[in-house]
């Protein structure tokens, strides 16, 4: 813990003067998520973020400038964000004036010179730097800013925005983006929403990239490397890839095949949420998973059909509707499985009562069985086969139950009515019986709640 700041010995005064009914809170160090209890925090709402970075990737030095703006939920005296303290803070203001900051761990903790009374809107701005590093997450993958040999593969799920950015990092608290991130020319910088300007001068680069509809911290991403980058119309959507110039020869293919997937994934679950698509190719095939960051999937290898259908039914569940806390991830993974499910059928390549009987046919003595689907039973599970299979088998059987009509009535309602907030798996269960107008306790009991292999 490193205290940088003395409090003023008169912040006491003040603040005893800014809320004279009750004392002023602390925000909560987290925001009650039992897999990561530290992740997020309490007090506050953050609404936008405008991160400068400037990164070098030979000195693997990163300097940041990041402004939150917020609104109090309480009164707070003082407020956390997640920030790892491999990164070093130098000044903290609280709407434009000093504040007094600690870091421990993985908490920054402020203490603004006047209180702020609840309600209030509010900005923050944080100038730190530091070589960012990656966490290994419990399941044992690495997560956050993971070096490369030109650069970073830059992946968040579930805790690693924390290694590169001050915020509220649980995914309940949705914010928009700006992305100001300068690096040597030699280097490319992609990150979320739309390219908005790009500018030289001095052997170095600036990429401005606007996030504009919420995002959950987990799926930011600034990848830096040397890319292939291109920005372009492609059907009905503006598509930007980034591709590794090992695989060069491959981007083209790559931003066409974004446009049936998303006009077949429009057709069945609503409108695609984002102004924009594309996807980072970073040829890491080390770093072992893709991931769905916002409006642009990162992929360590030149993605097959299946892994795109995945990443892209992503942008509807899990990036425009994400659950409300880590447990309930089957809403994002079993929904994403059964987007690739529908999409081999769609291309002829697999039925989707094909790749469910393939699941279900799992032994009943497998391990598989064990875990209920709606609770994997840790953050080690979080991205086990359990949560992908036997989410995307609950949704074949709630399918079979209530027919393709209202099934499908209920996948657009979800992303619909949820678009972009947080729902959980009971919101799931009252809007598919509302739907439906069936009583499914039985199914979903079976299915998401306890262990053992149903019977059909
Ligand atoms: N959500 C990603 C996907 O299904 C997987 C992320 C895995 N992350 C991890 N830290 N293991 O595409
Ligand atoms: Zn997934």
């Amino acid at each position: 813990m490193k205290r940088l700041l003395a409090l003023p010995v008169a912040t006491l005064l003040t603040l005893t003067l800014a809320v004279p009914s009750s004392a002023a809170t602390a925000g909560a160090p987290g925001a009650g998520d039992p897999y990561f209890p530290t992740q997020g925090n309490g007090g506050y709402d953050a609404l936008h973020y405008d991160l400068a970075l400037d990164y070098n990737p030979s000195s693997d030095a990163l300097l940041g400038v990041a402004t939150m703006n917020a609104r109090a939920t309480e009164e707070l005296s003082r407020f956390n964000l997640d920030l790892v303290d491999d990164l070093t803070v130098r000044s903290v203001t609280v709407q434009g004036a000093a504040a007094a900051f600690s870091q421990s761990g993985t908490e920054l903790v402020v203490t603004p010179a006047t209180a702020l009374p609840n309600g209030q809107a509010f900005t923050v701005v944080v100038r730190y730097d530091g070589k960012p590093t990656h966490v290994v997450d419990p399941d044992g993958s690495r997560d956050g800013w993971i070096r490369t040999s030109d650069g970073v593969y830059n992946a968040n799920e579930p805790q690693g925005a924390m290694t590169w950015y001050p915020g509220n990092h649980h995914m309940t608290d949705k914010a928009t983006y700006r992305f100001t991130v300068t690096v040597p020319d030699t280097r490319v910088a992609v990150a979320n929403g739309d390219l908005t300007s790009r500018s030289s001068g001095g052997g170095r680069t600036t990429y401005v990239w606007d996030a504009r509809e919420p995002m959950a911290s987990y799926l930011t991403t600034v990848s830096i490397g040397k890319f292939h980058l291109k920005d372009e119309k492609v059907g009905n959507f503006r598509v930007i890839t980034a591709v590794d110039p090992k695989l060069a020869d491959k981007a083209t293919a790559f931003a066409q095949r974004h446009a049936p997937v998303l006009d077949y994934f429009s057709g069945l679950f609503g409108p695609y949420p984002f102004s924009s698509t594309g996807g980072i190719i970073d040829h890491e095939p080390n770093v072992g998973y893709a991931l769905e960051t916002q409006t642009r999937p990162i992929y360590p290898v030149v993605p097959s059909e299946r892994l795109l259908a995945h990443e892209l039914a992503h942008q509807w569940f899990g990036n425009s509707v994400t659950p409300a806390r880590w447990q309930d991830i089957w809403l994002n993974e079993g929904f994403a499985t059964y987007g690739e499910w529908l999409w081999q059928e769609k291309t002829g390549t697999r039925t989707v009562q094909a790749s469910f009987d393939a699941a279900y046919a799992t032994p009943a003595d497998d391990a598989f069985w064990q875990t209920p689907t709606a609770d994997p039973g840790g953050p080690e599970n979080l991205f086990h086969d359990p949560v992908y299979d036997r989410g995307a088998m609950t949704l074949h059987v709630l399918r079979e139950a209530v027919g393709d009509t209202a099934f499908f009535a209920i996948l657009k309602a979800w992303a619909t009515e949820h678009r972009y907030g947080n729902a959980d798996t009971a919101a799931f269960i009252a809007l598919a019986e509302r739907v439906s107008g069936r009583q499914l306790d039985a199914l979903f009991d079976a299915w998401l709640f306890k262990p053992g292999k149903p019977a059909l």
